[in-house]
């Protein structure tokens, strides 16, 4: 059957403003939103930009807003979406830089701001650096994250401070964070103990909401704030 896609499309060195561009397009119910956007610019409008690589959900690479919610286009099917046309837009509060694309240089700064590395003492063991199972389930479903930033597209304090370091990489700090083999907990806390860091959660849950691989982010944010909390740190 044929779908209508209601794409928006945008060029900042030709176009005003953003505006939207339909296209009707072969669709079987189990095609992919990605199969469907590939299909328009392979075989209708070969000037349509997106970002993609794996097309399997693992590098995160095509975030994008999909009938309204955050998602990416290789894990949703056509079939999960009753209306028509199914508009497709680029993820909300970041610079377009074409079309589906947007500019995630700040993410990927704010990302790097929390020191997402192991910071361990003493010697560099011959081996690597072992932890229990236990303790390794700890951090088990933050490692999932795929730095695909629908969480931070999503959130609404996003939306308000462009400061606020965002759901995912308060994620990664978390990660780090609990990890039994780090050794810097003081400076990531100092890091994390601030108005547009952890604080600035103010727990509306939008990222759980659209997390691609089920993490429960805002929960993950609420332990960390505890832990900052039984620290002694907070407003
Ligand atoms: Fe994407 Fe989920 Fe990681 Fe956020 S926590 S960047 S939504 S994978
Ligand atoms: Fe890699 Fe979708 S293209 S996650």
């Amino acid at each position: 059957m044929e779908r209508t896609f209601r794409i928006q499309r945008f060029d900042p060195e030709k176009d005003d403003g953003p505006g939207y561009r339909e296209y009707r397009v072969e669709a079987a119910p189990t095609d992919r939103i990605l199969d469907c956007l590939n299909r328009i610019r392979w075989e209708q409008d070969p000037s349509l930009t997106l970002r993609m690589s794996c097309a399997h959900g693992v590098c995160g690479s095509d975030g994008m807003l999909i009938a309204g919610r955050c998602a990416l286009a290789c894990q949703r099917m056509v079939r999960e979406y009753e209306e028509d046309p199914i508009c497709v837009e680029p993820l909300p509060n970041f610079r377009v830089v074409k079309d589906l694309v947007v500019d995630l240089e700040g993410f990927f700064e704010k990302y790097e701001a929390v020191r997402p590395y192991l910071m361990p003492e003493g010697e560099t063991p011959e081996r690597e650096r072992t932890q229990s199972p236990e303790d390794r389930a700890v951090i088990d479903e933050a490692i999932r994250c795929i730095l695909c930033a629908c969480c931070t597209a999503a959130c609404p304090i996003t939306e308000e401070n462009e400061d606020y370091l965002g759901p995912a990489a308060l994620l990664r700090a978390f990660r780090y964070l609990f990890d039994s083999r780090d050794a810097a907990e003081t400076d990531r806390m100092g890091l994390l103990d601030a108005a547009d860091g952890i604080w600035g959660c103010k727990g509306h849950g939008k990222c759980t909401e659209v997390c691609p691989k089920d993490i429960d982010v805002k929960a993950r944010l609420m332990e960390t704030k505890k832990r900052l909390r039984d620290r002694g740190r907070g407003p």
